[in-house]
C-alpha cells in the first residue's frame, strides 16, 4: 500500500506499542502522518495541550540521550508532565515483581509508562498486567519508536516508502529486528548483511518474509546494491557484554565511502545512534553530505509525541 494513497484517521486500536510486529501497515501509516502532524505544529511553535494533566513514567534501566529528551520534551510540549524512573532506584532493582510494580503503576494516576532496557519477556508480562498503555522504549530484540521514526524519516526525504530498498550493514539485533519488521510491513525490501553467527532472530525473519522482500546475507556487496538506504549500529549494544570476538568479526562490516558508493547515487545514510566514528561506521560517512543521521535523531521527538497521543486515550 501507497502511504501517500492513505487517509489518516489519527487512531489506533492499539493499547500498547511493543514491537512492529503487533501493527498493521495502516497502524505504521497514522503513526508516521501523526509524527508528521506534530513536525508540522513545532515548526510553526503551535502550542498543544492535549497531555495536560496526563503524567507519563519513564521507566528506564540504562542510558539514553535521545529517547529520554524527546519523550520528557516531547511531554511538556503537549502540556503534560513526567515522572523520570532509574530503574535502579526502583525496587525492580533489589527483586520486586514485573506483576506487582506494572500493578502498582497503574494506581497513581499515571497515563502511560515507556519502559527501556527490559527483556522482551518483561515487556509482554509488565504489558499483561498494566491498566495503562506500555511503550517500549528499547529492549533487547526491539525498538519500535526508533523505527517508525526513521519510516517517518525516509518518507520525508524520499516521498514514500513503497519499493524503496534498505539496507542494514552489520549486527543482527534489535534495531535490525525491527527494521525487517517495519520495512517488511510498509512494502521496502529488506537486505541485512552480518556475518555469521551475528543474524536477526530467525523468527522474525520469517514473519518479515510474510509481508515482503527481506534478504539475510553474509556478502555487504549483494545487500548494498542498489540501495536507498543505507543503515548501521554499533557492533556491541547497551546490553552485551563487551566481546572481542564479536567486534572482530564484524569488523567488516563498516560502512565506508566506497560501500556506500555500491548503493544508488542518491542513497542516504542512517544510524539509530549513539555512533562510534571509525567502528561502525566511517567519519566521512556519518558527517558526509549522504548522512541524515541528526533529521533522524530530531524526528524522534515528532514521533514520540505522536505515539503519546495515539496511545493514551
Ligand atoms: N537511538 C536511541 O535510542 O538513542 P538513545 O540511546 O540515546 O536513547
Ligand atoms: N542496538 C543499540 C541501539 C541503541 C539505540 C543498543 O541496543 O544499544
Amino acid at each position: 500500500m501507497d502511504i501517500n494513497k492513505y487517509e489518516p484517521k489519527y487512531r489506533v486500536k492499539q493499547e500498547n506499542l511493543l514491537r512492529l510486529t503487533d501493527l498493521t501497515a495502516e497502524e505504521i501509516f497514522e503513526f508516521l502522518y501523526a509524527a508528521k502532524a506534530m513536525k508540522k505544529k513545532f515548526r510553526v511553535r503551535e502550542s498543544s495541550n492535549v497531555l495536560h494533566g496526563k503524567t507519563v513514567a519513564l521507566l528506564f534501566g540504562n542510558a539514553s540521550t535521545r529517547t529520554r529528551v524527546s519523550f520528557e520534551m516531547g511531554i511538556r510540549q503537549l502540556g503534560g508532565d513526567y515522572l523520570f524512573l532509574p530503574k535502579n532506584e526502583t525496587q525492580l532493582a533489589r527483586g520486586e515483581s514485573i506483576r506487582d510494580t506494572a500493578v502498582m503503576l497503574g494506581r497513581y494516576g499515571l497515563s502511560a509508562v515507556v519502559l527501556r532496557a527490559f527483556t522482551d519477556e518483561q515487556l509482554h508480562e509488565f504489558a499483561s498486567y498494566s491498566e495503562i498503555p506500555v511503550i517500549n522504549g528499547i529492549s533487547d530484540q526491539a525498538h519500535p519508536l526508533q523505527i517508525l521514526s526513521d519510516l517517518f524519516t525516509i518518507w520525508e526525504v524520499k516521498g514514500r516508502l513503497d519499493n524503496l530498498k534498505l539496507a542494514y550493514i552489520g549486527d543482527g539485533n534489535n534495531i535490525a529486528n525491527s527494521l525487517i519488521m517495519g520495512c517488511s510491513k510498509v512494502n521496502m525490501d529488506v537486505a541485512i548483511a552480518s556475518p555469521h553467527g551475528y543474524s536477526p532472530a530467525q523468527q522474525v525473519v520469517e514473519r518479515g518474509m510474510q509481508y515482503g522482500d527481506v534478504l539475510i546475507t553474509d556478502d555487504i556487496a549483494e545487500a548494498v546494491m542498489g540501495a536507498d538506504i543505507v543503515y548501521t549500529d554499533v557492533f556491541i549494544s547497551m546490553n552485551d557484554e563487551d566481546d572481542e570476538e564479536k567486534k572482530r568479526k564484524l569488523s567488516r562490516y563498516r560502512v565506508t565511502p566506497e560501500m556506500l558508493a555500491l548503493a544508488k547515487e542518491d542513497a542516504v545514510f542512517m544510524h539509530c545512534m549513539p555512533a562510534r566514528r571509525g567502528e561502525e561506521v566511517a567519519a566521512e560517512v556519518i558527517d558526509g553530505k549522504q548522512s541524515i543521521v541528526y533529521d533522524q535523531a530530531e524526528n524522534r521527538l515528532h514521533l514520540n509525541k505522536a505515539a503519546l497521543t495515539m496511545l493514551i486515550k
